[in-house]
């Protein structure tokens, strides 16, 4: 029984991939490079990126990297670091884009499927990816990325903002939005809050885990 049902959740997995595929059947699907709102917040994640402490761009892993994008921005910034997709299409074009770049590494990967070493990582950076979880999905989620950040780690989480969803703003119409997927981990006691701006559009969020006393 334990094993049909892990075959199910196998095949929904495979969908997934699938549907990513096939979004990025086409250059650039989510107007990352046209679109006015999406360079802005680019702009100011990057901006972000740029002024933390060099300690915190060494090992640095993004889930969700699509076509390498802010990876090529920041290039120069990061020491070691890790752009992990679902789909190998826009990892395909990611690698293309940062040929020249020995320090960006891609690997083609389901935030599901991977094992994240404990204590391991000085940046997690994961931007737009946390709408395609359930909130069930997304639950053991913060818990899970604060074991793989170092004790002076950083996440940095970068979600829209939903109309017609939680916080009823911006542009686009989900379920649900920054507004609840960020909270998420804000609420938990394990991590301390640092930056949180919300854009009209947008909320970046950047947390560090909580110091044990
Ligand atoms: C909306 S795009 C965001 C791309 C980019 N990070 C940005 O900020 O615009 C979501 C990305 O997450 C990837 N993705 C979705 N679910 C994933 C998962 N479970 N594991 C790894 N990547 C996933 C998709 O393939 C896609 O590239």
């Amino acid at each position: 029984m334990k094993e049909f049902l892990k075959k199910i959740a196998r095949s929904q997995r495979w969908m997934i991939r699938f549907y990513f595929e096939k979004k990025y059947f086409k250059k650039d699907p989510y107007l990352l490079e046209t679109s006015d709102f999406e360079k802005r917040k680019l702009d100011q994640v990057n901006g972000i990126i740029q002024e933390l402490p060099s300690e915190n761009t060494q090992k640095v892993i993004e889930v969700g990297c699509g076509e390498g994008i802010l990876a090529n921005m920041a290039a120069e910034k990061f020491r070691d670091y890790l752009g992990v997709d679902i789909s190998r299409t826009a990892l395909k074009r990611a690698k293309e884009r940062n040929q020249s770049h020995a320090n960006l590494k891609f690997e083609a990967n389901d935030f599901f499927q991977m094992n994240l070493e404990d204590g391991h990582y000085d940046l997690m950076i994961f931007s737009e990816v946390f709408f395609y979880f359930s909130l069930e999905e997304l639950a053991p989620v913060p818990e899970k990325i604060e074991k793989a950040l170092k004790a002076d780690g950083v996440l940095l989480l970068v979600h829209c903002r939903a109309n017609g969803g939680d916080d009823d703003s911006g542009t686009m119409v989900k379920a649900f939005g920054a507004k609840t997927i960020h909270d998420m981990f804000i609420d938990k006691d394990y991590y301390v809050l640092e930056q949180d701006l919300w854009d009209e559009e947008y909320r970046i969020t950047v947390l560090r885990p909580k110091v044990q006393s």
